[in-house]
């Protein structure tokens, strides 16, 4: 069963003053990608920083157009975790308020109260959280506040876009055991976007390593990372095996 699937998908940014890649004044930030994203799996993108991978999530969550290609998903149900929760959190509003705000726009206002309480013991914060504002937080705590407000109302399928790279590792890794644990919980298709390929492969079923905008290895896992294929993926692995992990 298919949750989204993209079709040679395109989209070219005109190039800025003083940038230097591509070609006749534009950046080929996403260039012709076709990848399926099977329900219930964590699909993971993995590749250096500038290769395309916040644009693609961008075109699958219809926050940018493509200029050419198609998206075609199952759900209309989407969400997305961000790198950096503290910008998409209001700064000026309580907890409650920040998950409250989920249902009404939903129109799921029906005991409002025990439904942010339950999510708040989902994401493992303690009840007076809810008084509280997103800067007496940690950065791990407002990334579980985050992910809270992107699973109140159930949604199908969750764009992670860097969600653990500005934490530190044995946060990161409380984090993503959370991801996992509600994904199974709640059967949602990840979309798991990382620079880091020891947080994708913890994290992902299927992997596809992005370079200059395209898909240039794709596979299970295990697989790509026992036998990678394309010398990239084979210089990306080595770069990780020479710090000993
Ligand atoms: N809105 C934009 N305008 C111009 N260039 C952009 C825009 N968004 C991204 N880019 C460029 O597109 C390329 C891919 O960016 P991005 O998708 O953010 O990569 P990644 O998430 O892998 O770091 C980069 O060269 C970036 O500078
Ligand atoms: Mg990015």
């Amino acid at each position: 069963m298919t949750m989204v699937k993209c079709e040679d998908l395109k989209k070219y940014f005109p190039i800025q003053r003083g940038a230097f890649k591509g070609k006749a004044g534009i950046v080929k930030a996403v260039d012709g990608v076709t990848l399926e994203i099977k329900k219930g799996e964590t699909f993971g993108i993995v590749g250096e920083s500038g290769c395309g991978k916040t644009t693609l999530g961008k075109l699958i969550l219809g926050i940018l157009k493509p200029d050419s290609g198609s998206i075609t998903s199952a759900t209309k149900d989407l969400q997305a975790i961000f790198q950096d929760p503290y910008n998409s959190l209001d700064p000026k509003m309580k907890i409650y308020d920040i998950l409250s705000e989920g249902l009404v726009l939903k129109r799921e206002a029906g005991d409002m109260r025990k439904r942010v309480e339950d999510l708040l013991d989902l994401v493992r914060l303690p009840e007076d959280s809810l008084k509280k504002y997103p800067h007496q937080f940690s950065g791990g705590e407002r990334q579980r506040i985050a992910i809270g407000r992107a699973v109140l109302t159930h949604p199908e399928f969750i764009v992670c876009d860097e969600p653990v790279s500005s934490l530190d590792v044995t946060i990161q890794l409380q984090i993503l055991k959370l991801l996992k644990t509600i994904q199974k919980k709640m059967s949602i298709t990840y979309l798991f976007i990382s620079h880091d390929l020891r947080v994708v492969k913890f994290m992902s079923d299927r992997i596809a390593v992005m370079k200059d905008g395209r898909i240039i290895e794709e596979g299970a896992t295990q697989v790509v990372y026992a036998k990678p294929v394309h010398p990239y993926t084979k210089q990306l692995l080595s770069s990780v095996l020479a710090y000993g992990y």
